[in-house]
């Protein structure tokens, strides 16, 4: 599907679906009224005989009139000032009604909403509605035998005049650069951990810098671990047939080499649960357990392909976690590379173990901030559902720069604290620190053990088990791509503050 900007006269709409918003009680958007006047009141008496009532993300297809073929009208609820969220809400049902309708070519005038914050006019509305797009057609059917097509080829972008067209070009391509890291990020996390491997990764990562020379590799293999004494890592990754790798991606698009800002991504490409292995209902859905890792994977395209003048590292911790004659084991004490010993109470708990010893890999960077994206712990999932990701931080400006992303893309996160008072539950009598930090607050202490090795830099920690991809009550599981956009808007953010 193709999307672009252009003065449109609604009036010469007749080849393409149009699509315009209508709030409740009847009141239209500007080119709902311009619609209703052309269709001598089409809208007006569906509006009066109460078929269609304008809540948020209601649909109504009018089809064959006269004046103009095919009209999709959207509900945009009571409030004329829609949030973000509510407009993502908006622009998605619409895309999904245009996918039943089978239509090919589609005008939006969503472009006709305001959304609540003041000072974010049509490059906001225009960067969402991009990325919605481009979401709400995703399906991944490449392991299907018989695929639904997209009918949809081109999508235009209403905007009124050549000052807002200006303004909205580079939201558009920002916009449909996040729309590709999303959608690379969601292809890479549905792919089932058969084909999913940590060498699979790998590859991918090389696929990336044949794509965009700014990015170049370096790949650890478990000798090369070994010799750095990442003794947490390997432990985990002893039970698996698949060799392990750390994944060293930099992408250099500044050329004064700022300390760069490091991404890691927990890349579990399948989570048995190992010796601790999980029950059946827990195991559905941990080929997802490498989501950190497509995340920072998507992330990196997208910077790319947006040329953002940055300096940005993506380190990769790609294992599987795995049960079997070579496996750690409950009360196995690994000795990380920083040199502090862990006690393994739960073989489960792995992704704070290949995590610990890839942080500390970090500090060689010199890094500027640190950031890590984990499916880490069930907690985070009891404690803020699929709404919200994590975020715990050693440093309160960072925390307040990814919020702050956050909330622009619509990408949320929910800061947790991490006082030292929940760092008496990590100890363990026999090592430094234990693997598992007992009943209560396991999102906290799980980002608590995380902090031992992060000292030396500003760290963040996004917990995104709730967040990355979605379980369905019937079985239906996917791939969201978060926090991609969240990380990009930082990532723009800081680029801009250049
Ligand atoms: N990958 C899981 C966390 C997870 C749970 C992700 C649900 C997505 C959905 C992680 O490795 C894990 O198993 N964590 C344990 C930690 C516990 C043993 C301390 C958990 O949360 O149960
Ligand atoms: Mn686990
Ligand atoms: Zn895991």
């Amino acid at each position: 599907m193709k999307i672009h900007l252009q003065i449109t006269d609604i009036k010469k709409q007749q080849k393409s679906c149009v699509i315009v918003g209508v709030f409740e009680q009847a009141k239209l958007t500007p080119h709902a009224k311009a619609l209703d006047q052309l269709t001598d009141g089409a809208l007006t008496k569906i509006l009066k005989a109460k078929i269609f009532q304008g809540k948020i993300g209601e649909t109504f297809p009018l089809c064959q009139l006269p004046a103009i073929e095919n009209i999709l009208l959207v509900g945009c609820g009571s409030d004329t000032k829609v949030s973000t969220l509510n407009f993502r809400k908006i622009a998605n049902s619409s895309m999904k009604a245009l996918q039943s309708m089978k239509i090919s070519h589609a005008t939006s005038y969503l472009t006709d909403l305001s959304v609540e914050r003041p000072g974010e006019g049509i490059t906001h509305i225009i960067k969402h509605l991009a990325e919605v797009a481009d979401d709400a057609l995703y399906q991944f059917d490449e392991f299907k035998t018989q695929k639904e097509p997209i009918a949809l080829q081109t999508l235009c972008l209403h905007v009124n005049n050549a000052s807002q067209l200006k303004q909205a070009q580079l939201a558009l391509k920002q916009g449909m650069a996040i729309a590709e890291g999303v959608r690379y990020t969601k292809d890479l996390a549905n792919q089932p951990s058969n084909v999913c491997t940590p060498t699979y990764l790998a590859q991918q990562a090389k696929e990336l810098t044949k794509a965009y020379p700014s990015i170049s590799l370096k790949i650890l293999e478990e000798a090369d671990m070994k010799k750095l004494g990442m003794g947490a890592f390997l432990g985990v990754a002893k039970g698996s047939a698949e060799d392990a790798k750390l994944v060293c991606m930099e992408y250099q698009g500044s050329r004064k080499k700022p300390a760069p800002i490091v991404l890691v991504g927990k890349g579990i490409t399948f989570d048995t649960g190992g010796i601790s292995l999980k029950p059946q209902d827990n195991i559905v859905g941990m080929k997802y357990d490498m989501c950190g890792a497509a995340t920072v994977l998507g992330t990196m395209k997208a910077i790319a392909e947006l040329k953002l003048p940055l300096h940005v590292v993506g380190l990769l911790a790609a294992t599987e976690n795995m049960p079997g004659g070579h496996a750690y084991k409950p009360e196995d004490i690994l000795t990380s590379m920083s040199g502090q010993t862990i006690e393994v109470i739960s073989t489960d708990a792995e992704g704070r173990l290949v995590l610990c010893d890839t942080l500390t890999y970090c500090e060689r960077y010199k890094p500027d901030v640190v950031i890590d994206v984990a499916t880490l712990t069930g907690a985070i999932v009891v404690a803020l559902g699929s709404h919200a990701t994590g975020l715990l931080s050693n440093h309160d400006p960072l925390a307040k720069d990814l919020l702050a992303a956050s909330e622009e893309s619509a990408d949320r996160a929910w800061q947790l604290p991490l006082w030292d008072d929940y760092q008496e539950q990590i100890k363990s009598p026999f090592a430094d620190i234990s693997n598992v930090g007992g009943k209560g607050a396991g999102a906290i202490t799980a980002a608590c053990f995380l902090s031992r090795f992060t000292k030396k830099f500003h760290w963040a920690h996004l917990d995104v088990a709730g967040t990355a991809a979605v379980m369905m009550g019937n079985g239906e599981r996917k791939a969201t791509g978060r926090p991609v956009p969240m990380l990009m808007q930082y990532l723009i953010n800081r680029a801009g503050k250049l």
